[in-house]
């Protein structure tokens, strides 16, 4: 498995792809649901890829050794499934029959900050978070409730030095409890998060499956090309579809009405300047290619924007920016 290195060039984005983080013209008007848009959006989507496929892949499914190719950088599509894998997906498709009628959709943008929008995240009917998203602390923003919450296992060196003591297994495992019954979505065929990586997350899994029994794994299948395809269709270009576009894709297939928070990936917002996370420290004042390129040198955030903040004037799905109150 070839790596990634460090080197990246800046994303440039044009003056007029800054000017579309305004977001005044769609905020002045109240949002409507348009039911024949969203079904509309949702076939096309679906036109392309069988969406129960991104949501989890079944024991059935996954052979040992078998390549599988999965999201990432387009130069590196094949990885191999990790031993051990069936023995945790689920043996049915998850959410097969199943449809709520409304989901708020978590990114985790530093809008989310100040926004006492945890309220309105609460009382949709399912709860979709991204990145082990971080509540303590923020829950009058960002709310308490979580049905799907995703784990890139490279979370593991970041946050919880590889599990290597036996306090940070302790942390891992409190940490991954504290989101109550739900399913854990972990992109496992993503060779630069390291294999070994993914092994330390299904090992210790496997150890405290007693202690886990309200945490369902969840591992997309094999979807990516044809994923990349539809977003490429959209105008959306990236090395790597961003978390919160895959999780979009799951909002899609089983909900009706998509609220979106924490979807923003600009540096500032009514004149102030905001973090990339909303549990980050508030930046000095940036350009939107040096926000979006310190950060994360795969996406093109402000592409993805382009296509929501669309979606948000169909009646397609709600963007919520600012404030909730
Ligand atoms: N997001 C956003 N604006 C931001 C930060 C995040 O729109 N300022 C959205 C993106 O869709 C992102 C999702 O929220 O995928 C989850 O946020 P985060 O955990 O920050 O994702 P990243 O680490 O940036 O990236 P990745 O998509 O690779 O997980």
């Amino acid at each position: 498995v070839q790596e990634l290195t460090d080197d990246y060039e800046e994303v440039e984005y044009s003056s007029s792809v800054q000017e579309k983080a305004d977001v005044d013209a769609i905020l002045q008007k109240p949002w409507t649901f348009n039911k024949s848009a969203a079904e509309e959006a949702r076939k096309e989507m679906f036109s392309y890829f069988n969406p129960y496929k991104i949501i989890t892949m079944t024991s059935d499914d996954a052979t040992v050794g078998q390549l599988q190719r999965f999201y990432h950088s387009k130069a590196i599509p094949m990885v191999d499934v990790p031993p051990g894998i069936s023995r945790l997906l689920p043996k049915k498709q998850l959410f097969r029959n199943t449809r709520y009628e409304t989901c708020a959709l978590v990114g985790n943008g530093g809008i989310l900050l100040n926004s006492s929008c945890g309220e309105s995240i609460d009382e949709k009917d399912f709860v979709i978070r991204c990145n082990f998203a971080e509540m303590e602390g923020f829950s009058a923003d960002v709310g308490t409730k979580t049905d799907v919450l995703t784990f890139n296992p490279s979370i593991l060196n970041r946050k919880f030095s590889k599990l290597k003591s036996s306090a940070m297994r302790t942390k891992f495992l409190k940490r991954i409890q504290s989101y109550g019954k739900y399913v854990l979505w972990v992109p496992v065929f993503t060779p630069h998060f390291l294999p070994i990586d993914v092994r330390t997350v299904l090992t210790f899994y496997e150890k405290n499956s007693n202690y886990l029994k309200d945490v369902q794994l969840a591992f997309p299948g094999n979807v990516l090309p044809e994923i990349l395809d539809f977003w490429m269709s959209k105008g959306v270009d990236e090395e790597r579809i961003s978390t919160g576009l895959l999780m979009y894709i799951i909002a899609s297939t089983i909900c009706d009405k998509i609220h979106l928070y924490g979807f923003y990936p600009f540096p500032e917002y009514n004149n102030k300047p905001i973090p990339y996370h909303y549990e980050d420290p508030v930046n000095k004042s940036m350009t939107t290619s040096e926000f979006n390129s310190n950060f994360r040198r795969f996406h093109r955030l402000p592409d993805e924007f382009v296509y929501l903040k669309k979606m948000h004037s169909a009646g397609v799905l709600q963007l919520n920016i600012g404030t909730c109150e």
